[in-house]
């Protein structure tokens, strides 16, 4: 994370402190200098590839069109259902794919129709087994115009062959040359899909930090783990890539890789067309754990002071937005401003009240505002119709989130 000393942070909670005066808490906001700075760093580390933006990561239409519209590189969307990939199809968006799959029969429908008026820029879908091919045929009709799919290529790394673990995400059965052509063939085959791309999403080494503070053993062993898993992406997925291409019959339009934390990794791979990043631009805390990444803290939520049941707590109202994964205290909210906060250890973040103990909540009286982050950054969304935009010292917008538009896609 880019670090702010005490001075910096008494600055900037005073700039928000004035913007927001007229705004009654809770309200979530994100600063726009905040964010474009991250989206500096993170075209910067995936240069010369272009990045696709996880819209999940972001869950708002209008914020998702200004992180598109912020560089150059910025290209396509990395949708997270169906219907939102409908959504923003919708919206005239061409450059589409759902990076998992779906077994949505209402929305494959929908997705044929649009095939028809759109044959080569509908939304393409993430497929990794037969069963998702039938699906997709069986929902689409027959007749309809071939739906574009991608392959999804399991990037996880099994030491000692998976005898000992099998460490990634556990999404695609798909690791070798000899699976990934026959599959590859099966979709080229089949009347209804179409084979467009491919996509290996290394999340044990994009979404996990390898800089804990006060762990330094378990972050020399995520380091270990991270750095043998590259070696061994670094010899198996270039002949994994080649037979999907050679099997596809015509050039991919894309090969994905890649996330947030791990741009220039992923780069590293060489097989990418192309990487994702979507967290990068809220800066959420679990991104703060990144040796590789100086991001800056963009999206918060304010909440005001409601009670003070000892003289060492402030407590706020409402506040307990825990992110998804593994429960654990790294998905809990964390105090930015003032500074010297910190969640009460029997209570943590609630569902009506979030305690906050520390030196600065001596300070805190009925009324007075803290500003929180998120630990993941599109779930932040879930919580709010709407969020400010802030620029500069003043607010420049009120834009929705998918939530403020009806829009409830997970
Ligand atoms: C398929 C895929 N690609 C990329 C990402 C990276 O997204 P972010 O940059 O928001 O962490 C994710 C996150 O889960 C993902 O599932």
């Amino acid at each position: 994370m880019a670090t702010r000393n005490q001075a910096d942070l008494a600055r900037l909670q005073s700039r928000y402190d004035a913007a927001f005066e007229g705004i009654s808490p809770p309200f979530a906001f994100v600063d726009l200098d905040s964010m474009r700075s991250n989206a500096d760093v993170l075209a910067a580390q995936a240069a010369p590839l272009p990045v696709r933006i996880a819209s999940k990561s972001i869950r708002s239409t209008s914020v998702l069109e200004r992180v598109l519209g912020l560089e150059e590189s910025f290209r396509g969307i990395l949708s997270f259902t169906l219907p939102e990939a409908l959504h923003l199809a919708r919206r005239g968006h061409e450059d589409i794919f759902v990076g998992y799959p779906t077994a949505d029969r209402r929305a494959l429908a929908e997705l044929a129709l649009l095939a028809a008026e759109r044959p080569d820029t509908h939304p393409a879908l993430m497929v990794d087994e037969p069963a998702h091919l039938d699906l997709i045929e069986s929902a689409a009709g027959r007749g309809s115009a071939p739906i574009r799919v991608a392959i999804d290529i399991d990037p996880s790394w099994w030491p000692a062959r998976g005898r000992v673990a099998r460490i990634g995400p556990k999404r695609s059965p798909i690791r070798t040359p000899e699976h990934a052509r026959r599959f590859a063939a099966e979709i080229t085959e089949r009347p209804g899909t179409k084979l467009v791309g491919a996509m290996a999403y290394e999340g044990h080494i994009a979404g996990v930090g390898d800089d804990i503070p006060g762990r330094p053993m378990r972050s020399a062993a995520i380091r270990t783990m991270q750095s043998r898993s590259l070696d061994e992406l670094r010899e198996r997925l270039p002949g994994v890539v080649a037979a999907i291409r050679e099997a596809a019959g015509t050039e991919l339009e894309w090969v994905n890789a890649g996330g947030t934390g791990s741009l220039t990794r992923s780069k590293g791979l060489g097989i990418a067309t192309e990487l994702t990043s979507g967290s990068g631009f809220y800066a959420p805390t679990l991104f703060d754990t990144y040796r590789s990444l100086e991001l800056t803290p963009a999206a918060f939520f304010c909440l005001p002071i409601v009670r003070r049941p000892h003289p060492g707590v402030a407590t706020a109202l409402g506040g307990g937005y825990i992110a998804s994964g593994a429960p654990g205290r790294d998905r809990l909210p964390q105090p930015y401003m003032p500074t010297g906060l910190s969640l009460d250890s029997d209570e943590a973040a609630g569902e009506v009240q979030t305690p906050l103990v520390g030196a600065a909540a001596k300070k805190l009286r009925v009324g007075d505002r803290v500003y929180m982050r998120h630990a993941k950054a599109g779930e932040l969304c879930e919580r709010f119709d709407t969020l400010y935009l802030i620029e500069g010292d003043s607010i420049a917008d009120e834009v929705p989130t998918y939530r403020g538009e009806g829009l409830t896609f997970l």
